[in-house]
């Protein structure tokens, strides 16, 4: 009734060690690209705690229980066509959701508040004030109004901004107006001047952040137009689309914490573009000590009442 950790571009031990901590009798072991697990030793691994693992991995293991992604996406694990059928559960966490509501009002307040035009300036030596409207006059649509969505939208509403909301099913949401599927997409669009993105990367989400959709934002005329804030996934962005959008005025700025190649290729225009804020997918790091329990947590309601939370509908594709 073993556990592995496998985890890429992060430290499997810092995983493995918390977790031991809250599950001090269970035998825990790291994946990593050397080590070789016998016959014996897959055939007793049953949680398999991973991070954009490697593809052929999970089918490694014929007894799997429970798949869990150590975030909240699942687009990491899905894209290996090999997996077992066993539940796959995602991160819903507090400290995740709570991190990712900072980053979004950050950067939302950022371009109300024409930070990064003041920051030039000041580089300037450049006294001169520039037009910053009212947050109750720019309104915040948001993409994927899930969990981390629907977080986010209820702090910008506290700070004043109209806040609308988009998702694939109909939501009634208190203060928020809310638009479902494809063909509420366009009306959405319309009312918005600030768009955050927190749609996870499924076949239907792949690239919808297109020069076309931007083309359809309102934009508010005090911040120069459109500005577009993306932390759900990179393959919902075409990054070259938001390159154009801002060089002809579509957009007229940025904050991306994800993009479609990560880390960002050195030669992508997006490093350079004056009104782009750039992040290295850091707006809700997954912290070990927060989630440890929480896996912890879910394996114990597993073994001792049969119960799993946040599973993955592996059709949604989230
Ligand atoms: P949820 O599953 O709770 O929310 C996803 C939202 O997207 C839902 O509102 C869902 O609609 C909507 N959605 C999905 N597909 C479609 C579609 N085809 N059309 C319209 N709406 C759609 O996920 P979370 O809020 O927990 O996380 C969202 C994403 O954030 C993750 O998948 C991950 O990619 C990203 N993320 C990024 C991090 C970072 O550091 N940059 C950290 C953590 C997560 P409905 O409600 O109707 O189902
Ligand atoms: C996540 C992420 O999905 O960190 O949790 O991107």
């Amino acid at each position: 009734m073993s556990i592995v950790v496998a985890v890429s571009g992060w430290d499997p031990d810092t995983w493995a060690e918390r977790l031991q901590t809250e599950l001090p009798t269970r035998k825990i072991q790291t994946w990593h690209e050397d080590r070789k697990f016998s016959a014996e030793e897959r055939a007793d691994i049953r949680y398999l705690l991973a991070w954009k693992p490697p593809r052929g991995l999970c089918a490694k293991f014929p007894n799997l229980s429970v798949l869990f992604s150590l975030g909240a996406g699942v687009d990491h694990i899905l894209q290996d066509s090999d997996l077992p059928s066993c539940p796959l559960v995602r991160v819903v966490d507090p400290d995740l959701t709570a991190r990712m509501g900072e980053w979004i009002v950050l950067q939302t307040l950022s371009h109300l508040r024409r930070a990064s035009q003041y920051a030039a300036q000041q580089r300037d030596l450049l006294w001169q004030p520039i037009p910053q409207p009212a947050a109750s006059a720019v309104t915040v649509g948001v993409l994927g109004i899930g969990v981390l969505g629907l977080h986010a939208a209820n702090l910008l509403k506290a700070i004043g901004f109209p806040v609308i909301g988009w998702g694939r099913s109909r939501k009634t949401l208190d203060g928020i107006k809310t638009f479902a599927g494809h063909s509420e997409l366009n009306a959405f669009l319309c009312e918005t001047d600030i768009l955050v993105s927190l749609l996870p990367h499924t076949p239907e989400t792949e690239g919808i952040l297109s020069i076309d959709l931007f083309r359809q934002l309102r934009g508010h005329d005090a911040l120069g137009g459109p500005v577009l804030i993306n932390a759900g996934r990179g393959k919902t962005q075409i990054d070259h689309d938001i390159v154009q959008a801002l060089k002809d005025g579509v957009l007229s700025g940025a904050s991306l914490d994800v993009f479609e190649n990560e880390p960002l290729p050195m030669d992508s225009e997006l490093w350079t573009q004056p009104k782009v804020i750039v992040t290295p997918h850091v707006a809700a790091d997954s912290d070990p000590a927060k989630l440890a329990s929480y896996i912890a947590a879910q394996i114990r309601g597993f073994e001792e009442r049969g119960t799993l939370h946040n599973i993955v509908d592996r059709e949604r594709g989230y």
